[in-house]
């Protein structure tokens, strides 16, 4: 099976699988059981992390993150007429709420389709249909009839995403929810698998599957506390920006990975130069094509992971992905895939080009 085809077996796992902030359990014991086929030791922390372990040749320890957790919602109360009024977790934008598919899990584990309802445009005043709506304006509806029917199925507490199954678009274009970070998931587990296969890794390479980072890069920053690794690189997606009505100065699909300069203007992560240096050295010469990002938005676990104790050198290799956080985010298998081989070929020079 050649590196796409692996990635996209994983996403195909992973993107079923529903996992918001706080609630990666599904999530989880997919990344434990792949961990575990090839590393060396595989844990779970106090926050719900995954960490893999592969003991490389020498001391020197690279630590990959990708974060488990994807942008969900949350059931706030249930009204007498059985419509769930419910709460955001982590950016969803709320013009793409009206209509959406929502699927909730219950403490049983069980799946709830829902679907987020509104007011018909046909009886909205003038006014209103010029505005968008708040999300505490919409409601879920499971097709309860009241409050009891509706509380056999779901409690407050319980919690969903957008619906948005895993399709394949025209050529390696795919478009399904949760792709951020999915695909960084997917990334790191074929890595994995990689290095495993490899007889000679140098570095000892930690492999983590961070929880809540779209609420505060909570995973990534107790992971890398207990880790404290040499340096850091973090699988991620990058926000696209080749469609219309956008500038060209933004990344497109399909012409290689993102390697980050700075994010969020800098206030997010501002790449380790050393880092930042390797990974377009290696990407030159081992002719894998690459895009530089400079961010003026979001942020990532790299943020969080590079100011742990006395700092941790680190970078991110992220898949330009369109319609982040909506429930259909598309990207290229391919940009997947070099972000991969650009990762592989780079991990046994880290210790070289970072070592003191
Ligand atoms: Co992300």
């Amino acid at each position: 099976m050649n590196v796409k085809e692996r990635i996209f077996e994983h996403l195909e796992e992973l993107v079923d699988r529903v996992a918001p902030p706080g609630w990666e359990d599904d999530v989880r014991g997919y990344v434990k059981d792949s961990l575990s086929d090839v590393c060396d030791r595989v844990e779970t922390d106090v926050m719900g992390n995954v960490i893999g372990r592969i003991d490389g040749e020498e001391k020197f320890e690279l630590m990959f993150a990708a974060h488990m957790d994807e942008v969900g919602i949350i059931v706030k109360s249930i009204d007498k007429k059985g419509f769930l009024k419910f709460a955001k977790l982590g950016g969803i934008d709320d013009r793409i709420l009206p209509g959406s598919r929502v699927t909730l899990v219950n403490s049983e584990g069980e799946k709830i389709e829902g679907v987020i309802g509104t007011k018909p445009p046909h009886i909205m005043e003038p006014k209103e249909r010029k505005r968008v709506q708040k999300h505490k304006d919409l409601f879920i509806d499971i097709g309860a009839s009241d409050r009891e029917e509706a509380e056999e199925m779901v409690s407050v507490g319980d919690v969903g995403v957008l619906r948005g199954d895993l399709k394949r678009l025209h050529g390696d274009r795919i478009v399904g929810r949760g792709l951020d970070d999915k695909v960084g998931v997917a990334n790191m587990l074929t890595l994995a698998e990689l290095l495993h296969e490899n007889e000679e890794v140098k570095p000892t390479v930690y492999f983590v599957g961070t929880v809540q980072e779209e609420v505060g890069l909570k995973g990534a920053k107790t992971s890398a506390f207990k880790i404290y690794p040499d340096a850091a690189l973090v699988l991620e997606t990058a926000v696209a920006g080749d469609v219309p009505g956008v500038k060209e100065s933004e990344l497109s699909l399909g012409e290689g990975p993102a390697l980050t300069i700075v994010d969020a203007s800098g206030r997010g992560l501002i790449a380790h130069p050393k880092v930042r240096r390797l990974l377009i050295e290696v990407a030159e010469r081992e002719d894998i094509p690459y895009q530089l990002e400079v961010g003026e938005g979001g942020t990532t676990d790299a943020t969080a992971i590079h100011l742990t104790r006395g700092g941790v050198p680190s970078g991110v290799v992220g898949v330009p992905t369109r319609y982040l956080h909506s429930p259909s985010e598309v990207l290229d298998l391919n940009d997947a895939e070099n972000a991969v081989k650009l990762v592989e070929a780079a991990t046994n020079e880290f210790p070289d080009a970072l070592g003191d």
